[in-house]
């Protein structure tokens, strides 16, 4: 009777429990058992790869949460795997970091999520996704899909003319993630429009509403467009636009402002200029209340506002506008003419050059990088750290000895073992995390490559000999190293608990 009764008991709250789990989540937790069935039988799945303890994470379930909800109806599915319980499958799918998000269209077709971790942004990520990357549009869709998103492409092209459509689609595939495509061969809609085909009109929510481009199609020339024209002449600096702007290949300038007020003052005056430099120099305001320290990284002080810079994305240099100067259309119309023309100088953060190297290990600073690193007769094995970073910690001994081992040997004077705080000098690297570990080698200083071995001493000689020019192998001594755990990098998503970044990021 009371077994009877403890089972019925147990049975009933299990399935209760069932159900509230269900009822209130939208999100499917999959395990190794129930994954790929799930994953076979949606047409499309974006499953999240988590750890309960991940802070990143936590600040995601809510919005995650609410994407599902609106999601369902689209029959997009949201699901999510706790890597702390599923560790198998979590290595199976090359899950490195929490949160990891990754879009599966079957077993086989997995991409990452590069979109923003909001329930809005997911929501219309995935809505993109469901899509064919061109929507065929009539009459009767065209309007609505004009506004369909913030920026959306319509591409107007004859029925007959096969390699305009071919080549729309093949931009569509590539950037289906940044915008939404559409296309329509309706001779009439081109005329209501005001274009001949083949044409392409890009509608925005922002500036003059639309931009026309009737040059020759090709990838290429579509592309620049879209990119130019989805650019808002004034746009804003922030954690979703950051690194499309470091990616645009044309500099970025920036007004730093505390208030809003302020930011839309100043963008007011400067719009001018941004119109005369539009698809030549990127404009942007940036809250300085929320983002100023980013002004350091500019060579900016980060205690005066309001403040302008340029950063030449490509090579990373800066070019801060005087703080002691006012900001006006006439100052900065002058300033970045000037920078335009090549006559500034771009600024140089960098420590003292030291009067003498200590050690083995030979110290780099901003005003001696290009000397030292782009040495063309040495191959040049440099490693970019943060002095806060404990893997640059663990890693200064070893480093010490392999710089000592070279010091001593008959490649004394071919092999550089170098290190630089990429925190305190300007480096013209793209550093992702510390610490990060190159080789230039002789006579390719074009060529870096970039260390992804373990921090050892062995394999670290073993690098600089397959890939240095003078195959310079030393041999340890010896054999005092104790094996070490697969190499981590210190990056932003691991270590910005300690409210710690990288020196470019945002
Ligand atoms: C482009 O080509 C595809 C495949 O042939 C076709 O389905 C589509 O209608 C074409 N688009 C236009 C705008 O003609």
């Amino acid at each position: 009777m009371y077994t009877t009764r403890n089972i019925l008991f147990g049975l009933l709250a299990a399935s209760t429990g069932v159900y509230a789990a269900d009822a209130a989540s939208d999100v499917t937790q999959l395990n190794k058992d129930t994954f790929d069935d799930f994953v076979k039988g949606n047409d499309l799945v974006l499953a999240e790869f988590f750890a309960p303890w991940c802070g990143h994470c936590k600040a995601l379930a809510p919005e995650y949460e609410e994407a599902a909800t609106t999601l369902k109806e689209k029959s997009i599915k949201l699901a999510k795997v706790d890597c702390t319980e599923e560790s198998e499958l979590c290595q199976t799918y090359g899950v490195e970091g929490y949160p990891t998000l990754k879009i599966f269209r079957g077993l086989d077709n997995i991409t990452p999520y590069t979109g923003q971790r909001k329930a809005a942004a997911i929501t219309s990520y995935m809505i993109k996704q469901s899509l064919p990357a061109v929507s065929l549009l009539t009459s009767e869709t065209l309007e609505d899909f004009k506004t369909a998103d913030k920026v959306v492409l319509v591409a107007f092209i004859d029925a007959s003319d096969k390699a305009s459509n071919e080549t729309y689609t093949k931009v569509a595939e590539k950037y289906r993630d940044s915008y939404l495509f559409g296309a329509t061969n309706d001779a009439a809609l081109a005329e209501a429009e005001g274009v001949k085909a083949p044409a392409v009109v890009l509608y925005k929510q922002f500036d003059e509403g639309k931009a026309t481009f009737t040059e020759k199609f090709d990838e290429e020339a579509i592309e620049k467009f879209a990119k130019v024209a989805s650019t808002p002449l004034i746009g804003e600096v922030g954690p979703d636009t950051y690194s499309g702007y470091m990616s645009a290949g044309i500099p970025l300038a920036y007004i730093f402002s505390e208030t809003a007020e302020e930011r839309k003052e100043l963008g007011d005056a400067l719009k001018p200029i941004a119109e005369k430099y539009r698809g030549k120099i990127n404009f942007a305001t940036i809250d300085a209340q929320a983002f100023g320290a980013h002004a350091n990284n500019l060579n900016l002080k980060a205690d005066k506002f309001p403040a302008f810079a340029i950063q030449e994305t490509v090579k990373n240099q800066k070019y801060p506008f005087d703080q002691e100067k006012e900001i006006t259309y006439e100052t900065i119309s002058s300033f970045v003419d000037d920078f335009s023309a090549g006559k500034i100088e771009p600024s140089l953060k960098s420590e003292p050059i030291p009067e003498k190297q200590e050690g083995p290990v030979t110290v780099v600073v901003g005003k001696t990088y290009e000397d030292i690193v782009l040495d063309d007769s040495k191959d040049v094995l440099i490693e970019f750290y943060a002095p806060w970073c404990g893997h640059c910690k663990a890693l200064a001994p070893k480093y010490e000895d392999l710089a000592s081992l070279y010091s001593k040997s008959e490649f004394k004077d071919k092999v550089v073992i170098a290190k630089v705080d990429a925190t305190a000098n300007d480096v013209p690297d793209e550093i992702q995390g510390f610490p990060t570990i190159k080789l230039y080698p002789a006579g390719a200083k074009d060529k870096p490559v970039t260390y992804s071995g373990s921090r050892t001493v062995e394999d670290l000689i073993e690098f600089v000999k397959e890939n240095g020019k003078y195959k310079a192998e030393v041999s340890e001594k010896q054999e005092e190293e104790t094996p070490v755990a697969p190499a981590a990098t210190e990056s932003k998503s691991t270590s910005s608990e300690a409210a710690e970044s990288t020196h470019d990021e945002l």
